[in-house]
């Protein structure tokens, strides 16, 4: 596969993990956003359908490096990775998924109080660079032991005094009798760019389809019909993303109206909007948006 299209152009490059679950989460997101493609089996590159864009499949933790390199346009990554690496990107877009936090973390039978008892200790970690600055700032220097993987069982190996690690759910910290003593930071996954990318307008493209299916993502549109004299309150309840919209029924008494409310937030609004007096009450999810 070369990397040319028929203009003779190079073509703009994006890098995504290549495994895991985040490897199918940006696949379809990508998919979602009309930028398709098809992988073949061990392949490392995939040409898409509709746009002058390549697909490179790569480790997660490669993309920021490869993308301040070049050797990708624009990658999805996790904001961790991208810290980590110390690479100069331009962070594009936060794309509402894998949302985690970056612990230091303590056996739970450890007294230690605070982050400045841990001096001189032995601290296991795949995140150093981001460690050693945090630690740092609050004038702590300890000793590390840098790991790729399973950081969570490096106290109970004696190895470690404490660790640092990301904590999505918490129950490898659960299940390995471990307690967070601090929070370092706070990530999820993000599109970059290369600061000097060839082709910005396909990056803006690609970026603003993307920002309309993460945007459709987190909203959903909710309909109901209301008694005239609730629709100030309704209103309160469902602002809307600008304002919602009121729209007039047969029966003069009634109203109906709609609004975008955050999904999250959906079934609350409902109930409160039901015992108000709505009815008919509907919660359509949206696909796209531009807003
Ligand atoms: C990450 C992280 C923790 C775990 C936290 O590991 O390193 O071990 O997830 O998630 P939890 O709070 O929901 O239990 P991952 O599964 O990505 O694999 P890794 O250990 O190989 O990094």
């Amino acid at each position: 596969m070369n990397s040319k299209n028929q203009s003779n152009e190079r073509l703009l490059r994006i890098g995504l993990p290549s495994k895991g679950r985040l490897a199918e989460i940006s696949a379809e997101l990508l998919n979602d956003a009309g930028i398709s493609f098809r992988r073949s089996e061990r392949s490392l590159f995939a040409r898409c359908k509709d746009m002058p864009v390549e697909v490179t499949f790569l480790r997660t933790d490669d993309i920021p490096v490869l993308a301040a390199e070049g050797a990708i346009d624009i990658g999805i990554t996790g904001a961790d990775l991208v810290a980590e690496s110390g690479a100069s990107l331009v962070h594009r877009l936060d794309l509402g998924i894998g949302s985690c936090r970056l612990a230091l973390c303590v056996s739970i039978d450890d007294p230690v109080l605070d982050a400045s008892q841990l001096a001189g200790k032995r601290i296991a970690t795949s995140f150093p660079r981001i460690t050693r600055e945090w630690l740092a700032e609050r004038g702590v220097e300890a000793h590390f032991v840098e790991l790729s993987g399973s950081v969570e069982i490096m106290i109970q190996l004696g190895i470690a005094d404490a660790i640092v690690d990301l904590v999505e759910t918490g129950s490898t910290l659960a299940a390995n009798r471990l307690r967070v003593l601090d929070e370092i930071g706070r990530y999820e996954t993000v599109l970059v760019q290369n600061q000097h990318v060839a082709d910005a307008a396909t990056a803006d493209r690609i970026v603003r389809r993307l920002e309309g299916i993460v945007i459709a993502r987190s909203w959903s549109l909710l309909e109901y019909n209301i008694p005239r004299r609730r629709l100030s309150e309704a209103e309160q309840i469902t602002p809307g993303f600008n304002s919602p919209t009121v729209m007039a029924l047969e029966d003069p008494e009634w109203c109906a109206v709609r609004a975008m409310v955050r999904r999250g937030e959906a079934h609350g609004v409902m109930e409160r909007l039901e015992a108000i007096g709505a009815s008919a009450i509907i919660e359509t999810r949206i696909a796209n948006c531009r807003l």
